[in-house]
């Protein structure tokens, strides 16, 4: 069986379109066999999306790990007015989310594979991510404590991860070197905040 994080460049496409609604912006989103959450936008992706929104922080440097088709940095980077990086180990992920980037004449940044921070040379103001669970906890806490060293001294990390997922788990890993608050809380999900 495949998963989304693999590439699997014998997965016959299947292309569909996605909608999210956001206050009056609509977006629109291509999605395809291989990828996260192909039929629907994932819950706890929105629910990380719309408690970042009400951080109201705007102009910044943000980079999201495992954007899939790009659900979470597009529609920052156009609501927020910042420069986005997208990360994703999965080519068609990031080959969908570069179509999608196209939609958006106001979004800034880039997209591009990565297996974790391996290509990453900058830092930034905040890392974004609904992390890949499946891959292991041993991935999930590179992903997680890495973002630290990525981050700006006064960057902040956003994560959202289920309490069956472990969530109370990972968060008191975090709590021995960070401040580390939840932000909200819906249906078994987390969203995790964690200070530099
Ligand atoms: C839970 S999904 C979230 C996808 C997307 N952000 C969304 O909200 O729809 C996690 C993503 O992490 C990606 N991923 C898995 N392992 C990875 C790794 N080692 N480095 C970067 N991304 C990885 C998967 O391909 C998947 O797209």
């Amino acid at each position: 069986m495949s998963h989304y994080f693999e590439n699997d460049m014998n997965l016959k496409s299947n292309v569909r379109e996605l909608i999210y609604k956001y206050n009056s912006s609509f977006f629109t989103f291509l999605s395809d066999n291989g990828v996260f959450s192909k039929r629907n936008i994932d819950y706890g992706s929105k629910l990380l999306l719309e408690s970042y929104l009400k951080e109201n922080i705007t102009n910044v440097k943000v980079l999201d790990v495992g954007c899939g088709y790009g659900f979470i940095g597009i529609v920052i980077s156009v609501i927020t007015n910042s420069y986005v990086d997208m990360i994703d180990i999965n080519k068609r992920a990031i080959h969908l989310t570069k179509r999608n980037i196209k939609k958006y004449k106001s979004f800034n940044g880039n997209a591009y594979v990565s297996d974790a921070y391996s290509e990453i040379k900058n830092k930034y103001n905040v890392i974004i991510t609904n992390p890949p669970i499946r891959v292991g906890k041993i991935k999930l806490l590179e992903i997680l404590e890495g973002a630290f060293d990525h981050l700006e001294k006064d960057g902040v990390l956003y994560f959202v991860i289920r309490k069956d997922q472990g969530a109370l788990s990972i968060k008191k890993i975090l709590e021995e070197k960070h401040k580390v608050e939840i932000i909200n809380k819906d249906k078994g999900y987390f969203i995790i905040k964690v200070n530099n």
